[in-house]
C-alpha cells in the first residue's frame, strides 16, 4: 500500500467504526527504520518529502490513539520522564497551547516564561546564559522570540556544551515559522487528500507575504512537492521575499505575483490567507493598504472550486471574513487544531520514542 493511501484523509470526522479500524492498523505497524536524527528543529530546510510524509502519518496515528481512553492513557507514558521549557516572550495563543497541549498529551512537565520582564534577563543576564541555565533544568527548549536566528544561536550554543538538548524554534522574528509550515503542510495534504494530495495543485498565499513567517515557510517547502505551481497575492510593497522566490526558482517550482485575487480565484486548489503584520511597521505604513483587494468573504468565495481549501494560520483580522467560516471548504479551525497532534509528533520524533508508540498500541 502506498505511504499516500495509508495517511488517510483527515479533513472530515470519519464515522466511529473508521476510527476503529485506524487503531486496528496501528497496532500491527512498526515505525518506519530509516529514519534521519531529529535532535534541533529550526528550519524548514531540515525537512524532505520522506520526512514529511512520515511525520503526517505519526501526526495521523497520535490523533487515531487519542479517540480512546485507553489510547490517551498509553500516549501520556510515552514522554512522561521528560520535561520542557517553553520560552515565548513574543505573543501567542495557538503556537503556545498547541506546544503546552501536546506536550501534556504525551505526559511531558512544562515550565514557562511568556514575559521577560519575569526572568532574569531584567537582571541584565545574557540570552546565552538564561538558554544554558533552562538546558539545566529540562530535557527540550521550544522557544519564540522576536529576534530573528536566535533559536539557530541558542542550537549553536547548545552544540558546544556538554550537556545539550534540542531547541524547538516556535516562531523567529519575520523570517521563519518551521512548525506551522509543518502543520500547514499536513492539513493541506489531507485536505487535498481525495485529489491526490499537494502534487500538481494550484496555490495561493496572500496578504502580509514580506513579513509573514508562516507563509514564507510555507512556500519554502513546496520544494517538496512535485509540480505545484504557486500564486502570491500581495499588495505592492508586501510581496514575497527574494530569497524565497530564488530558493523556489532554484527547485523550479512555478510562481507568478499578483495584486489582483479575482482574476485567480476561479483557479486554486487552495489559499492560504495571511493578516497584515502591523506589528512591524515602522511607521504607520500597513495602514494606508486598501484590504477589501485581499480579503476572503462570502461574496468572493462563490467564485472558488467547490473543493477549494481555504487555509489562515490565524489570528485574522478584516482579510478572513467570520461569515466563510461554515463553509466546507473552510479549514483552518482544524488547521489550528492539527497544531497540537503535529507538535506531539515532533516532540515523540525528536525524542525518539516512535517504536515505544507503536508497542504500546499493541
Ligand atoms: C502566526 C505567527 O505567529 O507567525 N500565528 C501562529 O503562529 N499561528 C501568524 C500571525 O501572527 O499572523
Amino acid at each position: 500500500m502506498s505511504l499516500r493511501k495509508k495517511i488517510t484523509d483527515m479533513t472530515k470526522a470519519p464515522l466511529i467504526d473508521e476510527w476503529a479500524q485506524r487503531r486496528e492498523e496501528i497496532r500491527f505497524k512498526t515505525p518506519p527504520q530509516n529514519h534521519h536524527r531529529l535532535f534541533h528543529l529550526l528550519h524548514p530546510k531540515q525537512f524532505d518529502r520522506t520526512f514529511l510524509d512520515q511525520i503526517c502519518e505519526l501526526t495521523t496515528d497520535i490523533r487515531t490513539l487519542a479517540k480512546t481512553a485507553e489510547g490517551q492513557s498509553h500516549l501520556q507514558k510515552l514522554l512522561a520522564h521528560k520535561r520542557a521549557m517553553l520560552y515565548f516572550t513574543q505573543p501567542s495563543t495557538r503556537t503556545f497551547l498547541s506546544f503546552n497541549n501536546a506536550c501534556h498529551i504525551l505526559g511531558v512537565k512544562t515550565n514557562e516564561i511568556r514575559d521577560s520582564s519575569t526572568s532574569s534577563e531584567i537582571k541584565g543576564e545574557s540570552l546565552e546564559d538564561s538558554i544554558r541555565t533552562f538546558s539545566s533544568y529540562v530535557d527540550v527548549i521550544i522557544m519564540r522570540t522576536l529576534v530573528k536566528g536566535l533559536a539557530e544561536n541558542a542550537a549553536t550554543l547548545m552544540d558546544s556544551i556538554s550537556r545539550p538538548i534540542p531547541i524547538i524554534n516556535a516562531g523567529s522574528g519575520k523570517d521563519q515559522h518551521p512548525t506551522q509550515a509543518l502543520l500547514d503542510i499536513y492539513t493541506l495534504e489531507r485536505s487535498l487528500t481525495h485529489r491526490g494530495g499537494i502534487d500538481h495543485k494550484v496555490i495561493a498565499m496572500m496578504g502580509d507575504l514580506s513579513r509573514g513567517r508562516t507563509a514564507r515557510s510555507l512556500a519554502y517547502l513546496m520544494k517538496n512537492y512535485q509540480d505545484v505551481e504557486l500564486i502570491f497575492i500581495a499588495p505592492p510593497g508586501f510581496t514575497m521575499g527574494q530569497d524565497i522566490l530564488e530558493h523556489l526558482d532554484q527547485h523550479e517550482i512555478r510562481h507568478t505575483q499578483t495584486t489582483k485575487l479575482a482574476h485567480v480565484i476561479a483557479d486554486l486548489d487552495a489559499i492560504y490567507v495571511t493578516r497584515i503584520q502591523s506589528e512591524h511597521d515602522a511607521t504607520d505604513g500597513s495602514r494606508d493598504i486598501n484590504l477589501e483587494d485581499y480579503t476572503l468573504s462570502r461574496s468572493n468565495i462563490n467564485l472558488m472550486k467547490n473543493d477549494a481549501v481555504i487555509m489562515h494560520p490565524l489570528p485574522r483580522g478584516p482579510e478572513l471574513s467570520p461569515d466563510i467560516d461554515d463553509d466546507p471548504r473552510a479549514k483552518y479551525w482544524r488547521q489550528e487544531r492539527n497544531g497540537m497532534w503535529m507538535r506531539a509528533a515532533l516532540l515523540i520524533r525528536i525524542f525518539g520514542a516512535e517504536n515505544m508508540l507503536y508497542e504500546i498500541a499493541r
